[in-house]
């Protein structure tokens, strides 16, 4: 009888995804998709986010077909669509959801998403009590997950959300590839990284070789900018090539306009009120060259983290977090949001580590002040720690070799 009972059989649970995608949408969905099968489900995907739910409504039918969770990106696409008013767009468009809702007979909602997505799932959840389950996703990594990192005998508040595994990946490998140009021509990289207004991405680039690195958490007035090209200017000097990973959200002194700043590629906003970075790395690179009178460069990272397929790591994160997923769904508490417990390596990814939250906390998280030296401008050993839980050992290699100078 009991058995019977926690059969979704007629039911139906519908997926979607809303934001910047990350290589981990497909395995995510993939993960969810299956489970729910096996609870019985008729399984729907909604197309391009909360879009997919406005108007007619754009819903596919994902029960009988294949699902390939390695690749990267949303098969189901995604966009920045906000139900609830905004600037852009006045009108309360939650109506129009809860009326799909009803008309497609949707009974369970999984809104993979950030806090844009999520917040919005958990706003509606607040106000008309729609059976849903929040699924992280970001590579930026600035959801809060109540995820803990044991260091030292501390433990530390860390964030770890699917999508930023896969992009810290990508960030790595670049950067560690870079090192041999930059090393040929003993100059300073500045490589930009995205991550909006948290600097956890831009940590990943330390992992492949960064010696610096400069975080939207710490603002660079006028005096840290100082400092700063005093750090720089010392390190140059002991090495004769360096890689600066920079955020693209970095405030920035303007030395003309006396002023802090941000680098936009767009005026544009998005629904959710978000400006387009881009080009602080050519500022700063800029102004290296011009203060120490070294060739400095610099580099986009843009949407490479983004792209691709997922990695092994998250393969294994979005499988875990899907069987806690529907741990939740079967005892009904929806309004919640499956999340990692504590950091662990790969093989630590079982859903006895997840554990969940109420949507009602979920908000942004930026980097913590024990991962970064604002001093130094550099990411410390805990966030060092942290990082190598997911992605192994650093490993920063170089020519490795000197030569002894021949005298005429
Ligand atoms: O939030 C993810 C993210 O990749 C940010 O790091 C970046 O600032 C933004 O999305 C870029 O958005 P879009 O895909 O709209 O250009």
């Amino acid at each position: 009888m009991q058995t019977k009972e926690k059969i979704f059989k007629g039911k139906t649970l519908a997926i979607l995804s809303g934001g910047g995608d990350t290589p981990a949408i497909n395995s995510s969905i993939e993960n969810v998709r299956r489970r729910a099968l096996l609870l019985g489900f008729k399984v729907y995907g909604i197309r391009k986010g909360w879009k997919g739910l406005l108007g007619d409504g754009d819903v596919v039918d994902l029960t009988n077909v294949p699902y390939n969770g390695a690749y990267g990106g949303t098969a189901l696409r995604s966009s920045r669509t906000n139900p609830f008013p905004t600037k852009k767009n006045p009108e309360d468009r939650v109506p129009q959801v809860m009326k799909n809702l009803e008309r497609y007979k949707i009974d369970t909602l999984v809104t993979i998403g950030g806090d844009d997505t999520n917040g919005a799932a958990k706003r509606i959840y607040e106000r008309e009590g729609i059976p849903v389950i929040g699924f992280p996703k970001t590579i930026d990594n600035d959801l809060r997950t109540h995820t803990m990192h044991s260091y030292n005998g501390e433990e530390i508040e860390a964030v770890l959300c699917p999508g930023f595994p896969s992009g810290a990946l990508c960030i790595s490998n670049m950067t560690r590839h870079l090192r041999s140009t930059n090393e040929s021509h003993e100059r300073i990289m500045v490589l930009e990284v995205m991550g909006r207004d948290a600097g956890w991405l831009t940590g990943s680039a330390t992992f492949g070789g960064a010696e610096m690195a400069l975080v939207p958490e710490f603002e660079m007035t006028a005096e840290r900018k100082e400092r700063f090209f005093e750090e720089v200017k010392k390190r140059y000097a002991e090495k004769k090539n360096l890689i600066i990973a920079v955020s693209e959200g970095v405030r920035w002194w303007n030395d003309e306009t006396k002023e802090l700043g941000m680098v936009y590629a767009s005026s544009e906003t998005d629904e959710y009120g978000h400006k387009r970075f881009g080009g602080v790395s050519g500022v700063v690179a800029s102004e290296i060259s011009k203060r120490l009178g070294v060739e400095a460069r610099a580099q986009i990272s843009g949407y490479y983290p983004r792209a691709g397929a997922c990695s092994d790591y998250d393969r294994r994160f979005t499988s875990a977090l899907a069987d806690k997923a529907m741990d939740l769904i079967l005892r009904g508490e929806y309004g919640k949001m499956p999340v990692l417990d504590h950091i662990v390596a790969q093989n630590g990814l079982e859903e006895y580590n997840m554990s969940s939250i109420d949507m009602g906390s979920i908000g942004n998280q930026p980097l913590q002040a024990a991962y970064y030296d604002e001093q130094t401008f550099t990411f410390t050993d805990a966030y060092v720690d942290f990082l190598s839980h997911v992605l192994g050992a650093p490993y920063w290699p170089d020519f490795g070799c000197t030569f002894a100078k021949v005298r005429p």
